[in-house]
């Protein structure tokens, strides 16, 4: 019987920073098909984020107070001790490349060593000093010049290829992540490119294969990643997300921005035609003395045009190179700014393909959860943990650290490659 383990995503965003605590049963890693419905939520924990801007860390001191809040709320609900996590990377220095290898195959059957070894080839690629990998992602390998093959193992050949995505981060803001989360008394087991966490959550294993895009739209960026063929095939991060309507908001009807976010979260809507007439909402109460009615469709008047905009650079980076044509599956909508009314409405508006609200369907609980497009990055971290099988990390299993922690010094150091 598969022993149960605890495992701990952290998403340290530009607005919030999230810890979930999640009970593992059996899990499936992240490169297999089928549903995972084992995992199960048993603690959340929420904290404003401090020191973070567009998705990049500004200051260690405050994020890292930041994540003790969080991770302190998420012992407490969960009634655990934290002392590891996996946690995501995100902003707009998040880069994506392809690349190649190739090796001679010496055995009479290609093995795990030999998979090994020509990922090992296409990584082996110089990449600027200030640059680390993230990820390095097989998606697929040729044998004998036969290619579209997912797993080669068990096959004879003698030449063996394959093409890998590598996602790539700036040096300083992995480091960065890294350090918070010591300095909040975390060893972080692996650093994950955020959207591909929360697909993890959010995508099925057919929408992945029949291609779709998940679109994060957080507070400082929206993160883009596009899947094909059950694989990744681009990623972009786009320096705009919810507190660019915030802000608008503030500014056009001159009132403070703890004041425009309360009002946006509760009479935020994407879309004036879905105004009903007559409505009206209460402006003034964020420390001025006046308190005046406006009519809902001003606020509307000024969230459109931000969203139409973040669309029309969604739709940009979807038509690019033609990806648009593969995305058979269309658009899953994640992050707390489509929480406002209407953006799933103007998204399959603008980008003229079908698009839905992810939900956390690899997660067993997640009816119970608040919310769930904004845990749902960290239930996303979660999950991948429970894929990687490092899992035993909390509750004091001191024994795990060994391994992870040379890791995690060795990505500090640089030498991830
Ligand atoms: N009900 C709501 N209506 C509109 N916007 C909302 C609502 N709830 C949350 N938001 C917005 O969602 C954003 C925060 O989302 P999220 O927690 O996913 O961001 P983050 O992960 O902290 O940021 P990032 O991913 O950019 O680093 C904020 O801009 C917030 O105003
Ligand atoms: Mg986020």
């Amino acid at each position: 019987m598969k022993k149960e383990k605890l495992v701990v995503g952290l998403d340290v965003g530009s607005t919030n920073v999230c810890a979930v605590v999640a009970e593992v049963r059996s899990f499936r890693r992240a490169d297999e098909a089928g549903a995972c419905s084992e995992l199960n939520i048993i603690g959340t924990g929420k904290s404003p984020s401090r020191g973070v801007r567009k998705g990049v860390i500004t200051n260690i001191e405050h994020i890292a107070e930041s994540i003790r809040e969080a991770v302190m709320e998420a012992e407490n609900t969960a009634g655990v001790d934290i002392k590891a996590v996996h946690t995501g990377l995100t902003g707009s220095h998040i880069g994506c490349l392809s690349s190649h290898g190739v090796i001679a195959v010496k055995e009479k059957e290609i093995g795990d060593k030999e998979v090994d070894n020509v990922i090992d080839a296409a990584r082996a690629m110089a990449l600027p000093f200030d640059r680390e990998m993230l990820h390095v992602i097989p998606v697929g390998f040729t044998v004998n010049g036969q290619n579209g093959i997912t797993d080669p193992r068990g096959m004879g050949g003698v030449r063996l290829e394959t093409k890998v995505r590598i996602i790539t981060g700036a040096a300083t803001a992995i480091q960065n992540l890294i350090r918070s989360c010591e300095k909040a008394g975390l060893e972080v087991i692996d650093v994950v490119f955020q959207p591909l966490a929360s697909a993890e959550t959010v995508l099925t294993p057919d929408e992945k294969d029949l291609g779709v895009a998940v679109v994060d739209i957080g507070g400082g960026t929206t993160d883009i990643a596009l899947f094909q063929e059950g694989n990744i095939s681009h990623v972009s991060v786009l320096s705009i997300g919810g507190n660019n309507f915030t802000n608008d908001v503030a500014v056009g009807l001159r009132i403070p921005a703890n004041e425009a976010e309360a009002l946006k979260k509760r009479y935020g809507c994407s879309m004036l035609s879905m105004m009903k007439d007559g409505e009206e909402v209460e402006i003034g109460h964020g420390g001025s003395k006046t308190v005046r009615r406006i009519p809902r469709s001003y606020l509307v008047e000024i969230l459109q045009p931000r969203a139409e905009e973040l669309f029309t650079l969604v739709k940009q980076e979807i038509m690019e190179n033609g990806f648009h044509r593969y995305m058979n599956s269309g658009v899953v909508l994640t992050g707390g700014a489509v929480l406002m009314e209407g953006m799933d409405v103007m998204a399959e508006n603008m980008l003229d393909l079908p698009v839905r609200i992810g939900d956390m369907g690899g997660v067993g609980n997640a009816a119970d959860i608040p919310d769930r497009p904004v845990y749902s990055a960290g239930a996303g971290l979660a999950l991948y943990g429970a894929g990687e099988e490092l899992a035993e990390s909390v509750s004091g299993n001191e024994k795990m650290f060994s391994g992870i922690a040379s890791r995690m010094k060795a990505l500090a150091g640089g030498l991830f490659r």
